[in-house]
């Protein structure tokens, strides 16, 4: 149980870093929060003008997903058996680094969406189920160019052939982080439906 503790707090403490708030500020695009969607994550930092801090909070965003995730798997003792490993330090790590993002205590709660932190997530469980949320991301962002449906695909896609490939025990945290990325995406939802969410590169 200290270990499921630590790798809940290692998560947390990874994920609740707002790399997209901090390099806009540092950069003196002023706070990211008020601009466009106002959103802390890479696809509104692009809004805020600039692509190479953009390009930046995606990696650090997907950095902090990834590390916290990789090392649980090799600080904490996991729990054999199938329905205890679901709720072994891996997974654990895993919700706790997005719920970090999302809901960052430095930020009264308000953080991002989850989407590019779920991708360094994915990896870290299993780079199958990496490669899978990488090319639902990049090709949905192909097609459509549209970043929220993108991402929204990915993270529904992660779960899905995380079940087909039998990474069951992984299963419960990716569907969970699932319904917490596309609630916090009703906003994004509801642009879509009315056919009025921004476009990657259309400036708005
Ligand atoms: O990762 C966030 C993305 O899916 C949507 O961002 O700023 O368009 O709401 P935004």
């Amino acid at each position: 149980t200290v270990d499921i503790l630590l790798a809940a707090l290692l998560g947390y403490a990874c994920g609740s870093i707002p790399f997209g708030l901090l390099l806009t500020r540092i950069a003196g695009l002023g706070d990211v929060r008020k601009i466009g969607s106002g959103n802390i994550g890479a696809t509104n930092v692009l809004r805020a003008g600039n692509k190479g801090l953009a390009a930046a909070t995606l990696l650090l965003d997907l950095a902090k997903g990834l590390v916290p995730v990789v090392l649980a798997a090799r600080l904490f003792a996991a729990p054999a058996d199938m329905p205890a490993a679901a709720l072994g330090p891996v997974p654990v790590a895993a919700v706790f680094a997005v719920l970090g993002h999302c809901f960052p205590v430095w930020l009264g709660f308000r953080g991002g969406k989850g989407v590019a932190t779920n991708a360094g997530v994915s990896f870290g469980l299993a780079w199958p189920i990496g490669l899978a949320y990488g090319a639902v991301w990049l090709g949905v962002l192909a097609v459509t160019r549209i970043s929220s449906l993108a991402g929204m695909s990915a993270v529904c896609g992660a779960a899905i052939v995380a079940a087909v490939l039998g990474y069951i025990a992984y299963l419960p945290a990716l569907a969970l982080i699932a319904v917490l990325v596309l609630w916090l995406h009703r906003e994004n939802i509801r642009r879509l439906a009315a056919g009025s969410e921004p476009k990657v590169g259309s400036g708005k």
